[in-house]
């Protein structure tokens, strides 16, 4: 191992007051966290602490200028093979944040260091793997600029932190989207494609608006024409017709998805036609009697059904269970990689 990590360990775990029967999303934190300070050009005091609050300034630059930037990650158990971590694609997770770290002006962070942190932090937690059918250790790698300093600059100091919380599903049904025309997610030569927190902030609004008209979600649309589907406010995109599969492709102002590229390499694997293209609302509605289903896919949400999805006042209902052959068969395949239930054809699944 090339990082020097210091460890202080929790007294007493809490891991007695977590039940692995009800998880929830996002509640509950694991007993240890990650730190690292960035200062005069390089990352230090490189630490394993209880989780627990940090202590910032007022004049946090973060807070006021938005370099804050995050990933998202799961840990599987696999209960048959006895394994008690598997992680899936970290370093695509580490690369993404460092493109993230460029676009917002922050530094980047070394490959090695990422993973060799998580795999310190991951062992030592490795109790809060859940082991429960559906259940992950849910990781949360981000990192935000510390300087106590106002005026618009990028700041000297950042710190980066990972902490894991035990989940269930992110959705349990099912969801209903609108197509979203008045707002943009991000326009060209914006911030879209980072994971950046203000990507999602930006998104609440919208998003609340639409809830309060019955949805779930909001469907983005290309910020120019409003034409184009883009992502969903948490998720990629993805519409199977009879003969192709279609997720839109990737530009400057979509995620680039880890699930998405997962389930695309994944689909292909099976046998089907997966296309990378402008995908417009328009084609969704005139060959609506050729869609199969709608499904979205991300780390948090994984792979996802729609209902369907609602348009200048009209929802278009698509689901129906006996034809969502593909998504299933796709979320299996991927789900038994991720707990070693089959060989690995692409060596994503990396064992701790
Ligand atoms: C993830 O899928 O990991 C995300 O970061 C999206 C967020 C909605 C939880």
């Amino acid at each position: 191992m090339k990082f020097e990590i210091k460890v202080e360990k929790v007294k007493e775990s809490r891991i007695s007051q977590f039940d692995p029967k009800n998880i929830g999303f996002g509640k509950i934190f694991t007993d240890h966290m990650f730190v690292a300070d960035y200062k005069n050009g390089e990352w230090t005091d490189l630490r394993i602490i209880p989780y627990g609050p940090f202590s910032l300034s007022p004049a946090t630059s973060s807070i006021h200028y938005g370099q804050a930037i995050f990933e998202g990650m799961k840990a599987f158990a696999s209960v048959e093979n006895n394994i008690d971590i598997t992680l899936f694609r970290p370093s695509e997770n580490a690369k993404r944040l460092n493109r993230s770290a460029v676009r917002m002006a922050m530094p980047e962070i070394p490959e090695e260091l990422f993973l060799q942190s998580l795999d310190s932090l991951l062992k030592l937690d490795r109790a809060w793997v859940p082991r429960t059918e559906g259940g992950a250790l849910y990781i949360r790698p981000y990192m935000f600029a510390t300087d106590d300093f106002i005026g618009v600059k990028p700041s000297e100091n950042y710190r980066f932190a990972i902490f894991c919380c035990p989940v269930g599903p992110y959705y349990n049904k099912a969801l209903r989207v609108k197509v979203e025309e008045d707002f943009s997610r991000a326009a060209p030569g914006g911030v879209g494609f980072t994971k950046c927190a203000g990507n999602y902030g930006a998104a609440l609004y919208p998003t609340a608006l639409a809830q309060k008209e019955g949805y779930d979600q909001i469907l983005w649309t290309d910020p120019i024409e409003h034409k184009f589907v883009e992502e969903t406010g948490t998720t990629n995109f993805f519409a199977v017709f009879e003969n192709e599969i279609v997720t839109p492709s990737l530009t400057q102002s979509l995620l680039a998805g880890i699930t998405r590229d997962s389930v695309i390499s994944g689909l292909q694997h099976l046998g089907y036609t997966v296309t990378e293209r402008p995908l417009s609302v328009q084609e969704l509605i005139d060959r609506k009697s050729e869609i199969k289903e709608l499904f979205i896919t991300g780390t948090a949400a994984t792979l996802v059904n729609l209902d369907g999805f609602g348009f200048r006042g009209t929802y278009h209902g698509i689901f129906e269970e006996s034809k969502t052959q593909a998504s299933k068969t796709v979320k299996q395949f991927l789900d038994d990689l991720k707990v070693c239930r089959i060989s690995d054809p692409f060596k994503w699944v990396e064992i701790l």
